[in-house]
This record gives C-alpha cells, sequence and structure tokens, in this order.
C-alpha cells in the first residue's frame, strides 16, 4: 500500500460514526479530512520514524493527529475573519459549503480529536505511554500560543503594516513551520529515539518548514486557482508582507534552496535509509502545488 493511502485509511477511520445529532458537523469534518491534500505532516511523521527503526503501526495515530490539527488550521484560515478564502484543496472551502459556525466549531473538534486518538490505549499500546505523552506535549506545544496559533495572530497583526523580515520569519517559523517540526519530533519519538535524533528532526522541520511557507507565498503570486486548489493572489489581496513582496522570487528561491541543503545536512546524524527524506525535501522545494 502506498504511503498516501495508508495515512487516510487511517486517518478517516478516527472519523466519529456514532454521533447522531451532531451529523452535520461530522459531515463537516469529513468534507475537509476527505478533500485530499498532500498529506506532507503525516508523511514526515512516517519517514522519521522508519528511519529510526519504529513501526508505521506506532507511528500512524500521531501522523493522522498532525493531520487533523493541520487540516483544523486551514478551515480557520479560510475563514472571513482570517484568509476569508473560498477555495481549498480544489474545492470550495468549509464555511463555503457548511457555514462559517459549523466550520468553525469542525475545527475546534478535529483539534480535540487530535488529542483524543494519541491519548487512546491502543495508541499507547502500539507505542508506550512515555511516547505518547511527549508526542501530545510536543504537537499541544507547536500548535499553541507559541506555535501555529501563535504564527496566525502575527500573520493577521502584520496585514496592518509592512512587517519587516524578522517578524515574517518567525511569523512563517510558527504559524507552518511549527507543525512540520512537531511531525518530524513525533516521528523519532514515537519510535523511542534518541535526543540526538529528537533535535536533528527538529532541524530538519524548521528548514524544511520555513522553505515550505516561502514556495507557498511564491506559487500564491506564480500559480493559478485551478493548479493550486486555493485562490492565488490571496497574499497580495490581504496585504500580507512575505518573504516574495520582500525579497522577490529569485532571492526567496535562493533561500529556499539554500534552507533544503541545511535541512538535508541535518539528516547526517541518522545511521539509516535517508533518502526517503532527502527526496521529500528536494520535491517540496519544486512543487507547483
Ligand atoms: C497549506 O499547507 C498551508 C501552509 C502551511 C502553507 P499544505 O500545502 O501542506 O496544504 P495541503 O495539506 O497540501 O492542502
Ligand atoms: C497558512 O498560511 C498557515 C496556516 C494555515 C496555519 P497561508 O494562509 O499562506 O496558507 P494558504 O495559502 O491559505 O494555504
Ligand atoms: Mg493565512
Ligand atoms: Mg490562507
Ligand atoms: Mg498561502
Amino acid at each position: 500500500m502506498n504511503d498516501i493511502k495508508l495515512i487516510e485509511e487511517a486517518l478517516y477511520s478516527y472519523i466519529p460514526k456514532e454521533l447522531v445529532r451532531e451529523k452535520n458537523l461530522v459531515s463537516s469534518i469529513e468534507y475537509s479530512l476527505k478533500a485530499g491534500g498532500k498529506r506532507i505532516r503525516p508523511r514526515l511523521v512516517l519517514e522519521f520514524s522508519r528511519l529510526c527503526h519504529g513501526s508505521d503501526k506506532a507511528a500512524l495515530p500521531f501522523a493522522c493527529a498532525v493531520e487533523m490539527i493541520h487540516t483544523y488550521s486551514l478551515i480557520h484560515d479560510d475563514l472571513p475573519c482570517m484568509d476569508d478564502d473560498d477555495m481549498r484543496r480544489g474545492k470550495p472551502s468549509n464555511h463555503k459549503v457548511y457555514g462559517e459556525e459549523i466550520a468553525l466549531l469542525a475545527g475546534d473538534a478535529l483539534q480535540s480529536l487530535a488529542f483524543d486518538i494519541m491519548s487512546r490505549k491502543e495508541t499507547i499500546n502500539n507505542s508506550s505511554s512515555d511516547c505518547a505523552v511527549r508526542c501530545i506535549n510536543i504537537l499541544s506545544d507547536y500548535c499553541g500560543t507559541s506555535g501555529m496559533v501563535g504564527g496566525q495572530v502575527i500573520d493577521l497583526e502584520n496585514e496592518k503594516k509592512t512587517a519587516d523580515l524578522d517578524s515574517v520569519t518567525e511569523c512563517n517559523l510558527k504559524k507552518t513551520g511549527a507543525l512540520i517540526k512537531a511531525a518530524c519530533e513525533m516521528g523519532c519519538v514515537s519510535a523511542s529515539a534518541d535526543e540526538e535524533k529528537i533535535s536533528a528532526a527538529r532541524s530538519y522541520g524548521e528548514n524544511i518548514g520555513i522553505a515550505f511557507q516561502i514556495v507557498d507565498d511564491i506559487l500564491d503570486v506564480t500559480s493559478s486557482d485551478e493548479e493550486l486548489g486555493k485562490p492565488v493572489g490571496s497574499d497580495i489581496g490581504n496585504n500580507k508582507s512575505t518573504y516574495v513582496s520582500l525579497l522577490g522570487i529569485d532571492e526567496c528561491k535562493k533561500r529556499v534552496d539554500s534552507m533544503t541543503s541545511r535541512a538535508i545536512e541535518c539528516l547526517s546524524v541518522f545511521d539509516g535509509d535517508t533518502n526517503a527524506l532527502k527526496k521529500l525535501a528536494l520535491n517540496l522545494k519544486s512543487r507547483n502545488k
């Protein structure tokens, strides 16, 4: 089975089925979870776990948890009070189909579901309670005030001014880098890797994380709605300062190249086959969606 299929099968198995009254909420959750997406974060969890000789069975709940947090962040990111974007993953945004109230609550419910699945008995039985607690701590830290949510706040504040490069870097590190970093670290932790490896995974994640957002910002200028599956020109429309608006596309591409090389260097502490993670970093750099 290929990895996307493996991830999606596990992800969909967690969609609540037993609720009757809250059908609309469950449909809304299901709509966004099943809308596709590149599944980068869960793939990072699996690849780092494999590199540290862990089992897919132990890593999959953590892979699904980070994808749930990511999906919630996208549903909220598209709301009118945030980026106000009507298309996501090639389909109408969640709030365009289910309304703002249900979209907001679906994001909330996805967040609690992520922590639910990481703390379930079967998750702990397949890894260990120490691993599960540490993954819960990593993800809660990186998705909160000093991570993704904190980054989204900086992003909104920056719309009101021309932000400098330091502020945009901090924003990117938090709003996007944090969840990518969480995925890399959780992969190692779920395989009971040592601290040196966890720290190397963190640096890899941080480098590809910022590079990932810069490429996203380049595509917002150079791509099309059809190819990207979300509205291009969103950043300019929202008066966002980005690496692209501050440095121009050529300089951005150079920085993405050097961050990708730095990420790949971080893999040298691992004794296993690092080819999949090298390839992943290179593919993210040259992606067109
Ligand atoms: C989009 O993330 C939001 C950013 C952090 C730039 P992805 O590009 O990973 O979105 P999907 O999951 O593939 O739709
Ligand atoms: C997204 O940044 C960051 C999060 C969703 C946390 P963007 O706002 O650039 O992402 P897209 O372009 O809408 O996917
Ligand atoms: Mg945004
Ligand atoms: Mg957005
Ligand atoms: Mg964007």
